[in-house]
């Protein structure tokens, strides 16, 4: 079979043939076909995947919508305010709005994933991939009662509408792959930490959700939405080569920050494995500080939170020293959900953590996260986006952006 040489492949290529001496050249031929190969077949599977939504799409019953002939669709790209065509011609406005609902389903399934916990529905599903034993869907179990059941199902099943989302993010990103490839590189890692989830799931049920894993499940969801994020900003910023925005002690410190504000949130697992809402009543405890664990742990992860804060201060003033008002106003936003968050953790401590406070708190570590990278990103630009009138992109709103590398 011939395959064609994908523009992608090509980068991918000449990464791999690059540095000087280090690959011989027949494996550097092995290796350029070998990208060629998986390039090519990641494409014609995502045309099929997309070919296969748009056809499911115009199936569904329904006056016809432009663009589709399908309702269903029609309705579900108004309410994300994208154009039907968007899977085959993204206009870049279209693939920023794609970005933003990939960084909203995933801070969504992080919350979802809190309510199992604090629903003490974790093992409503007794086992993995199946829901019990013997079946597929929930089934009545003499000792499971059937809200947990439903529960746990309930969020099993969020996982194909988040990897339907995170399809066609990577389905539109690869129609922008000739001017546009870091989208794909970066929209590839949506489906991919879909299945990851889905299986580091399972791993978390049948070790009857020991800490360890329920925290690597939240913090998975973390690294995810650093390439959600990165995408928004890509989608949304040009391709010139990167340069800092802020003199160099500030942008260290920019760039210092997501690591605290990680071991903040990685921190907060321990406590919460430590902690009374496990998930069912059978799972294993963090207990290595003994009866004081949970208290040691929770200290030391308000303690972090109060290093992230004064990082965030000094980043502050750094910045509106500099006059970088994109920081300013990112830290200012970054600020006020720290103070929303520590507020409801102080809380949530000092009141015994009752669930619904928690659930707050763990939606709001996601907002934290989502905020602290888009300060860190502000701290660097790629210029921006280029307009060029006449694109085939265009969309009735927005002119599209293109590379200008
Ligand atoms: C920006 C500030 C904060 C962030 C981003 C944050 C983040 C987190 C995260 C990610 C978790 C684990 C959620 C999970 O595994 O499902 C957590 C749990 C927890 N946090 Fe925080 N936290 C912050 C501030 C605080 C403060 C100031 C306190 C006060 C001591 C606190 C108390 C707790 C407690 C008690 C838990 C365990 C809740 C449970 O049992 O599930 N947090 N936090």
């Amino acid at each position: 079979m011939i395959l064609r040489r994908h523009p992608l492949a090509t980068t991918y290529a000449s990464r791999v043939t690059s540095p000087p001496g280090a690959i011989r050249t027949h494996d550097r031929t092995v290796a350029a076909r070998c990208a060629d190969l998986v390039v090519d077949a990641v494409v014609r599977l995502a045309r099929l995947v997309g070919a296969l939504v748009t056809r499911a799409a115009a199936r569904l019953p329904g006056p016809g919508v432009a663009g589709t002939g399908s309702r269903g669709w029609g309705l579900l790209t108004r309410a994300l305010h994208l154009r039907p065509d968007v899977l085959t011609k993204p206009s870049s406005l279209g693939m920023r709005r794609l970005a933003i609902t990939g960084i909203a389903v995933n801070v969504f399934i992080v919350a979802s994933g809190g309510l199992v916990r604090l629903t003490k529905s974790g093992l409503g599903c007794p086992t993995w991939p199946r829901c019990t034993r013997d079946s597929l869907l929930p089934a009545p179990e003499t000792d499971i009662p059937l809200s947990r059941m439903l529960i746990e199902f309930g969020n099993r099943t969020l996982t194909f509408a988040l990897l339907l989302v995170a399809v066609l993010v990577f389905v539109a990103a690869l129609h922008l792959r000739t001017e546009r490839p870091d989208l794909v590189r970066l929209a590839v890692i949506q489906p991919l930490g879909v299945v990851s989830q889905a299986l580091l799931g399972g791993v978390t049920v049948l070790t009857g959700l020991h800490p360890a894993s329920v925290g690597a499940h939240y913090l998975l969801s973390v690294l995810v939405l650093v390439a959600c994020v990165a995408l928004h900003i890509r989608a949304i910023e040009g391709d010139r080569p990167p340069r800092r925005t802020l003199p160099s002690r500030s942008y260290l410190l920019a760039t210092l920050l997501p690591l605290a504000g990680f071991l903040l949130l990685a921190a907060g697992t321990v406590v919460t494995g430590a902690g009374p809402h496990a998930g069912d009543e059978s799972a294993p405890r963090y207990v290595f500080l003994g009866v004081d664990t949970v208290a040691t742990t929770a200290k030391v992860h308000s303690a972090l939170m109060w290093l992230t804060v004064l990082g965030v201060a000094g980043l502050l003033v750094l910045a509106r020293r500099a006059g970088r008002l994109v920081v300013v106003r990112r830290t200012y936003v970054l600020i006020a959900v720290i103070l929303v968050q520590g507020a409801i953790g102080y809380v949530q401590y000092f009141t015994g953590v009752p669930e619904q406070l928690v659930l707050l708190h763990v939606l709001g570590s996601a907002l934290f996260w989502v905020a602290l990278l888009y300060v860190r990103f502000a701290a660097r630009d790629r210029g921006p986006a280029e307009r060029v009138p006449g694109d085939a992109l265009t969309t009735p709103e927005v002119q599209p952006v293109r590379s200008g590398a």
